[in-house]
């Protein structure tokens, strides 16, 4: 039976399936490198306080460099029964170099630690992050620029409602993804906190010095207070919260290329890399990674659910509910930066299929606006105009036409005030170059757009 670190006050015998049930060591090992260099921090700062020997400081950082580097040589061997990372790592510590490993838990408490190491993981995957969104919105500005002019039905409550671009379509999604970055940097500001030198909830009767190891740590800001420093969870919500909005537009998205890529639409054409094919039906070929995307977004809001109810009820300060904020943590950080890099993927590859989406737009009624709009500029009111547009589309309708074939007289039964250059104004081009208003899809506005686009990437 190990000792326990803990175990002074202890008399019964552990029982191994309890430890189990109690240990986190299975997810919070990937802490290990917050881990050390929060231990690493804190003996710096022991050691110029004078409450540990620099010797003795020498011995505990040179001894957790070394588990470190037996950790990157898969070396080590993480035990159950030490329940964390906080106290394998220990463990380990007083293994290589003896009594003195155990003066580093001085002023010290595992609620405290666990903060500060989740805030250094926290802050590096959000930075991460950033990385991964920003290198997405290059794709889509590559793509919106390479596409340039290719008109593709608009759509309302899923029906045609007008032709538009289909670079001021994608970059729709350029400026969610710029809002989530936002969000994701606005956040940092939360989770840059020092919380190390909190102890378990009152601070410490040590002559600590809390903005030593928050500087050495590279933390912008410290916590105020002990108990809100060991007791926060606030930034693992509004983290879960970021990467669950995100991942609804990765959804969203994956559900537009899911449809572009039906037989019925044909739009777009994937990758062979990013789709798969059926087990049975030999001609199959399933856009399976934006639907994944599509589903995992579930999950990710799903772990943001938990994280709230976990803490919904939790007393001051820390209680051992909170060790539950790491599984659904650690799954949506790997969920998320994993679709983003698919999602990347996937629209590097992608085959836009100009030729259908030519015949789509001449195709279909989205000019009625159009009409009803050149009705106007000749004097109607719109509500009427809107009157004989409807009427003349039913007529189509019953013909089996659209507006663009329909005979001139047939126009000029409805109003006299049409002229031969209808047709002209009923071409898709003409329909979106018409749109000149800031942030319309003419080519124009949409070339701007993208300007903008660009120089956000720039800063
Ligand atoms: N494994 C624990 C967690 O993840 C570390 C903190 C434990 N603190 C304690 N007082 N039991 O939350």
């Amino acid at each position: 039976m190990t000792k326990k670190a803990w175990g002074g006050r202890f008399q019964d015998e552990s029982i191994s399936w309890v430890e189990e049930f109690n240990a986190s060591i299975h997810f919070d090992k990937v802490l290990i490198e917050e881990d050390i260099k929060g231990s690493i921090a804190h003996a710096n700062m022991l050691a110029t306080k004078g409450i540990i020997k620099s010797e003795e400081k020498e011995l505990i950082i040179k001894g957790l460099g070394e588990i470190l580097a037996d950790y990157k040589d898969d070396k080590i061997e993480f035990r159950v029964e030490r329940e964390d990372i906080h106290m394998n790592v220990e463990a380990l510590l007083i293994d290589k170099i003896g009594p003195v490993g155990g003066k580093l838990h001085t002023a010290r408490s595992r609620n405290d630690q666990v903060a500060t190491d989740m805030h250094l993981y926290v802050k590096k995957i959000v930075n991460e992050f950033i990385d991964s969104i920003k290198a997405l919105q290059e794709t889509i500005v590559e793509l919106s620029d390479k596409h340039m002019g290719v008109i593709m039905p608009g759509y309302t409550h899923l029906q045609r409602a007008q032709p538009i671009l289909f670079s001021h379509h994608l970059l729709v999604y350029f400026w969610m993804l710029e809002r989530d970055k936002s969000r994701f940097k606005d956040s940092l500001k939360r989770i840059d906190l020092s919380p190390l030198g909190a102890g378990a909830i009152s601070g410490t009767t040590f002559d600590i010095d809390r903005f030593q190891t928050k500087e050495e740590l590279g933390f912008e800001g410290i916590y105020h207070n002990s108990m809100d420093a060991v007791s926060d969870r606030d930034y693992i919500v509004e983290t879960l919260s970021n990467i669950s909005l995100s991942m609804v537009h990765l959804s969203r998205l994956s559900e537009e290329l899911i449809f572009w890529t039906t037989d019925e639409v044909n739009f777009v054409t994937l990758s062979d890399s990013f789709t798969t094919g059926s087990s049975m039906m030999p001609q199959k070929k399933n856009p399976d990674m934006a639907e994944l995307i599509r589903g995992k977004s579930g999950r990710t809001s799903g772990h943001l659910m938990s994280m709230l109810m976990l803490l919904k009820g939790l007393p001051l300060t820390y209680n051992k509910d909170m060790q539950e904020d790491k599984e659904g943590l650690f799954d949506a950080v790997k969920t998320y930066s994993g679709s983003l890099k698919v999602m990347n993927g996937m629209l590097q590859t992608l085959t836009l299929n100009e030729a259908v989406l030519k015949t789509a737009v001449s195709n279909d009624f989205s000019n009625a606006t159009e009409l009803a709009d050149y009705l106007v500029e000749k004097g109607i009111p719109f509500r009427e105009s809107h009157e004989i547009v409807g009427k003349l589309v039913l007529s189509c309708i019953n013909k089996g036409i659209y507006l663009k074939d329909l005979p001139f007289e047939e126009y000029q039964e409805a109003t006299s005030v049409i002229d031969k250059d209808i047709y002209d104004i009923l071409s898709p081009e003409v329909v979106v170059n018409r749109r000149i208003s800031y942030g319309s899809t003419g080519t124009e506005a949409v070339k701007q757009q993208l300007e903008t686009a660009k120089s956000y990437l720039k800063e």
